[in-house]
């Protein structure tokens, strides 16, 4: 059975787009069978940042409504095997409940190894939805008062669920020395143990805009930081990286 993990913060822009694909990518090229499911309902771009728009013609509220079987649905990356996407709708359907996306993933967790849902900023309905069938979160966030704040306040909402983690990302080892901050005082700050560090790099930007995802960059940086996320994902011990 698949795990389904969200992807989620409260604060926008925090990176969590960039890497469910860095980390859906990284799991897919270990042979995974991955579904990315974009929850941003009305702002996705997930589709782009995995080198996929505009392929879908079907949303995950037309499988999670009956409307389409999720293997049509499901748009498979050709380049990357065993990557699929599941976009999210423009607007939110006033039909779609909880127990229809529970439904959904139950049937996507018996097709796929790993269910990465991409989640909005915020902690209104469209965060409910991506966060109500989820085994595991990954809480992203960056070194700023207010992003830990809002992943705080994340995590408060997050209390059913047993494994939350903390992602920090675009940092700038510099500035935190000028902040006097550590990466401790932010799992701190957030109250949760720790899954990624990922360094500020000009190849996120670029990577979305070429339309590959980011692990498939090679093993430096943010793509690095992407693939220890997900052998993490898988159990391992790898250490956090060291970063200059
Ligand atoms: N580690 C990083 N280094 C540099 N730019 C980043 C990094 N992570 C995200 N970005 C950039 O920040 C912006 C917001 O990232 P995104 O993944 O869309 O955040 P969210 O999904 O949380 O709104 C994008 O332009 C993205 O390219
Ligand atoms: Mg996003």
């Amino acid at each position: 059975m698949g795990t389904v993990i969200s992807i989620t913060s409260g604060k926008g822009g925090t990176g969590k787009t960039s890497i469910t694909g860095g980390v859906a990518a990284a799991l897919a090229l270990m042979d995974h069978r991955v579904l990315c499911i974009d929850m941003d309902i009305g702002l996705r771009n997930l589709d782009i940042t995995l080198g996929l728009n505009d392929r879908a013609l079907m949303d995950f509220s037309d499988v999670a409504l009956g409307r389409c079987p999720l293997a049509r649905a499901a748009v498979e990356h050709p380049d990357l095997k065993g990557l699929a996407l599941l976009t999210a709708p423009m607007s939110l359907p006033a039909s779609l409940t909880a127990d229809k996306v529970r439904a959904l993933l139950s049937t996507a967790r018996t097709v796929y190894d790993y269910i990465l849902i991409d989640s909005p900023a915020g902690l209104g309905p469209g965060f409910r939805l991506a966060v109500c069938g989820a085994d595991r979160a990954l809480v992203v966030a960056t070194n700023d008062a207010s992003s830990l704040r809002d992943a705080q306040r994340t995590v408060a909402e997050l209390e059913d669920l047993r494994q939350v983690h903390l992602v920090m990302n675009r940092i700038q080892t510099r500035l935190l020395r000028k902040l006097r901050a550590t990466i401790d005082d932010a799992m701190d700050a957030a109250g949760l143990p720790l899954m990624g560090v990922v360094p500020e790099d000009p190849q996120v930007i670029l990577c979305a805009n070429l339309g590959q995802p980011l692990a498939v960059r090679g093993r430096k940086g943010a793509a690095l930081a992407c693939w220890n996320i997900a052998l993490r994902l898988e159990g391992q011990r790898v250490p956090i990286m060291k970063m200059r």
